[in-house]
Order: C-alpha cells, then sequence, then structure tokens
C-alpha cells in the first residue's frame, strides 16, 4: 500500500496489520470539519505569505470548500488507505483538484495540524455540553418550583437527620450542576490557543501571521512554544477531569433516586418510560436509567486515568501515543451528552410520594431544635444537647417517640421543659425556622430558585 504522506523514503509500504494499527480514521473522522477549517486557514496563510501562488491558492480553496461541503451532507466517501483524517482529506483533495492539493501542506505538519483538529472539536462542541448540563439543571430548576411545600428526611450517614424540604434537595444538585458549568465555561476560554505553526515542533520556516490564523479560526490567541503546542494534551486530560467531576455528581444523584425509588423507601416512582422490567420477575419495574449513569463514572475515570498514564512518560515533544487522545475524550463526551439528556427526562417526569417522606420524618429528627428551644429558655446548648439526649432514651425505653411522652416526662428531665415543647416537634415549623441563606425554609429556598433561574436566563442570552 503506497502512501502519498509520507511514503518516499520507503521501498515497501506497511505491513497491513501494521497499517491497522496505525490508522486512527475510525475516531479521528468526526473531526472532519474542523481539518477542513484548519487547512483553509493554513492555505490562506501561506498564500498571505507569499509562498503559495494565486491559482494554487484559488485551487485550494475551491477544492476545500468543495470538500466541506461533501463532508457537511455525508456524501464524503473514506477509502481503505486513509490513515487518518488529514490524509483522507488530502487525498480527496488530490482526486478533487489534481497536483496542486500538494501544495497544501507546505510548512505544516500533522502535528500542529491535529492538536489544532481537536482543540476546535472541543472549543465547537463544548457549547452543547454546557447546554446539556443545564437542560439537567433546568429539570431541577421546574422539580424546586412544582415540589415546593413538600418535606423530607435529610440524611447524614444515611441515618435520618433533619426535615427538609425536598426543593431543597432539587436544588443542591442544581448548585454541584452550577459548578461544572462554570469549569466548562473557564476550560472553553483556557482552550482557546492556537497551535498552528509550530509545525513538526520547532516552528514553520513559512513566515505566517499566527496571530491571523488564530483569529481566522476563532481561538483568542496563539501558543507561545512550538515544542509545547504539539506535545500539549493538558486540556485532554482537563476536560476528563471536569467530565469526572461531573458524572461523579451524576452518580451520587443516581445513587439517591435509586435508593429513594426501592419500596423500602418509597419516596418516588420513575416514570415507565425510564424503567425496565424483568425477563422473569413480572412485578419489577427497575432504575437501569440511573443505575447505567452511576456505572458509567468507571468509564469516565478510566478515561482519565487513561490520558494521564498516556501523558507521563514521553520523551518527545509529539510522540505516537497521543493519537490515544481522541477515544477516551470523544467517548467520554458521547456518554456524557445521552446520560445528561436522559436524567433529565427522568428527573422531569418521576412521581414523588409526599405522604411516605412525611411518615418517615420521625419527631426525633428534631431533636435538634427541642435543644434549641431549650438554649432560648437560658440553657447553654451543651447542656440542652445532653437534656434532650435524655429524653430521646426516655422514650426509647418507653417504646414510643418523643412525641409520645407526656409533659410530665419532660419535666421530670427538666423543669425548663413547658407545654409549648411539642410545637417545637413540628417537622414543618423546623424546616421553616431555617430562614438563613442557602437554608431550607421556603422563603431561602425560593430565593434559591430566583438565583438559579437567573443563572439559566443569564446564559441563554
Ligand atoms: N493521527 C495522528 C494523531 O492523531 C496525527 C498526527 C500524526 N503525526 C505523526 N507524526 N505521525 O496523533
Amino acid at each position: 500500500m503506497s502512501n502519498k504522506l509520507w511514503g518516499g523514503r520507503f521501498e515497501k509500504g506497511p505491513d497491513q496489520q501494521a497499517f491497522d494499527l496505525n490508522a486512527s480514521i475510525s475516531i479521528d473522522a468526526r473531526m472532519a470539519l474542523q481539518d477542513v477549517k484548519g487547512s483553509i486557514a493554513w492555505a490562506n496563510a501561506t498564500h498571505q505569505a507569499g509562498w503559495l501562488d494565486d491559482s494554487a491558492h484559488q485551487n485550494l480553496i475551491h477544492g476545500l470548500g468543495l470538500i466541506q461541503a461533501e463532508i457537511s451532507n455525508q456524501s464524503f466517501q473514506f477509502k481503505p488507505q486513509d490513515e487518518d483524517i488529514h490524509t483522507a482529506v488530502e487525498r480527496r483533495l488530490y482526486e478533487t483538484i489534481g497536483a496542486d492539493a500538494g501544495k497544501l501542506h507546505i510548512g505544516r505538519s500533522r502535528n500542529d495540524q491535529v492538536v489544532t483538529d481537536f482543540k476546535l472539536w472541543l472549543l465547537d462542541n463544548i457549547p452543547s455540553l454546557i447546554a446539556a448540563i443545564q437542560s439537567l439543571q433546568t429539570a431541577f430548576v421546574h422539580r424546586g418550583d412544582k415540589d415546593l411545600g413538600v418535606i423530607m428526611p435529610g440524611y447524614t450517614h444515611l441515618q435520618p437527620a433533619q426535615p427538609i424540604l425536598i426543593s431543597h434537595f432539587w436544588l443542591a444538585h442544581f448548585w454541584a450542576l452550577q459548578r461544572d458549568v462554570e469549569k466548562f465555561h473557564f476550560y472553553h476560554s483556557q482552550l482557546s490557543q492556537c497551535p498552528l505553526g509550530a509545525a513538526a515542533l520547532a516552528g514553520t520556516t513559512v513566515p505566517v501571521d499566527r496571530h491571523a490564523i488564530a483569529q481566522a479560526l476563532g481561538f483568542q490567541t496563539i501558543t507561545a512554544n512550538s515544542l509545547d503546542s504539539v506535545a500539549n494534551r493538558d486540556y485532554a486530560a482537563d476536560f476528563l477531569y471536569y467530565a469526572s467531576l461531573l458524572t461523579i455528581h451524576l452518580s451520587k444523584l443516581a445513587e439517591q433516586i435509586i435508593l429513594f425509588s426501592t419500596h423500602e423507601f418509597g419516596f418516588l416512582t420513575l416514570a415507565d418510560e425510564f424503567t425496565t422490567g424483568s425477563s422473569l420477575m413480572p412485578q419489577k419495574k427497575n432504575p437501569d436509567v440511573f443505575e447505567l449513569t452511576r456505572g458509567k463514572t468507571g468509564e469516565t475515570i478510566g478515561a482519565l486515568t487513561n490520558i494521564l498514564i498516556t501523558l507521563k512518560g514521553l520523551p518527545s515533544t509529539y510522540d505516537k501515543d497521543l493519537q490515544g487522545d481522541k477515544l477516551p475524550v470523544f467517548t467520554t463526551f458521547d456518554t456524557l451528552l445521552l446520560t445528561l439528556n436522559v436524567v433529565a427526562k427522568a428527573i422531569t417526569t418521576l412521581t414523588i410520594h409526599p405522604k411516605k417522606m412525611l411518615a418517615s420524618l420521625s419527631p426525633e429528627m428534631m431533636a435538634t431544635d427541642l435543644a434549641d428551644y431549650l438554649v432560648l429558655k437560658g440553657i447553654p446548648f451543651r447542656e440542652a444537647h445532653e437534656l434532650v439526649g435524655k429524653v430521646v432514651l426516655q422514650a426509647q425505653t418507653q417504646h414510643c417517640t418523643i412525641a409520645d411522652l407526656t409533659l410530665a416526662d419532660y419535666q421530670a428531665i427538666s423543669p425548663s421543659y413547658q407545654e409549648d415543647l411539642f410545637e417545637w416537634l413540628s417537622p414543618q415549623k423546623s424546616v421553616e425556622r431555617r430562614t438563613v441563606p442557602g437554608g431550607t425554609a421556603t422563603q431561602s429556598v425560593q430565593q434559591q430558585l430566583t438565583q438559579a433561574k437567573q443563572l439559566l436566563n443569564h446564559s441563554e442570552k
């Protein structure tokens, strides 16, 4: 098999399996549009620099335009000898315009070309990832509005802790995702440095205007060092780290939803469209969507580990190991996009069971409130804590809850307990006492909702 890109010094073509090992077309074909865009910018730059004559320049721009159209309307045909997307585009350029195609690659290397393509792909696609995160955030805001007023148990150590509004719980997930959105915005701006002109490693000999190339391609600026330009894959690792944190947020959510949808908790039921049955047990309705979401976390963290290990001992600037940078990023991107969209729909369509949540609120969950009650009667908190602990123990001894004890039982523990203590055992009042910004009281949650909506509306503009 001959190779137009680098075959000159070879007497024999590569072994078929060596070719297969070397080829990356099945992965990098999805950067086809970015590759053509980069080539158009490069043809303009070399022409501008006086290294490409007018007629070849015109031919190249014309041919690349045709190829761009073929890629866009999906009529571009790949051939078995296409090693990677750069080879495929150049091969097609020969077929389209003939010998002038050989002038495109003046002063350029696939090393700076591939990083340009990859960065352009990420710049083009990160916005749709951010939009998918925001669609899940929107689902949480809708739930926050719709379910406002419903009280559920809040947990620490998976032990019932204090009552909270379920809207507060939904919004907790909104804010974790908001950090992801902000990270990806930051990522997008950091990524925006154009490496084209670095050539193989030492910088091109063609006196191109690198700033003009960067501007034409939509980059904010240029990279500062040609060696670092072709070696740098921090942006792939950064993407996968941010993606890993995002999947961890989704995985924690998934675990909570799975738990709350069990028979034992019974706080919510998932819509039929987002559950599956069992081939054997007719009664089953399984939360597969959330289990898969939880399960995919391993794939993403594995992808991050993959890239970090690839980078750790590379001796040169470009080493072929780097070809392995795209698959983990693309796979992670696809998984996230799909997962975020499905989870958003599953959250929107689930049904909550307020009565079941209320029934799970034991009066003991208001023990902290009872301690606050004693504090307001002038008792130091540590002492109050002890006096409430004794009440809990007394209830346990009598096999009842702290709400079933009589005033006399309470007063036997401390005379500071008065008749009004019983209203401190109301979960509604417990929730509404937490009016601090970021607290679970209705008015605080409403403030959060307003803030969340402003963030979503702001990013639409
Ligand atoms: N397919 C290669 C990659 O993705 C392109 C760069 C090849 N460069 C080279 N010197 N062989 O990394």
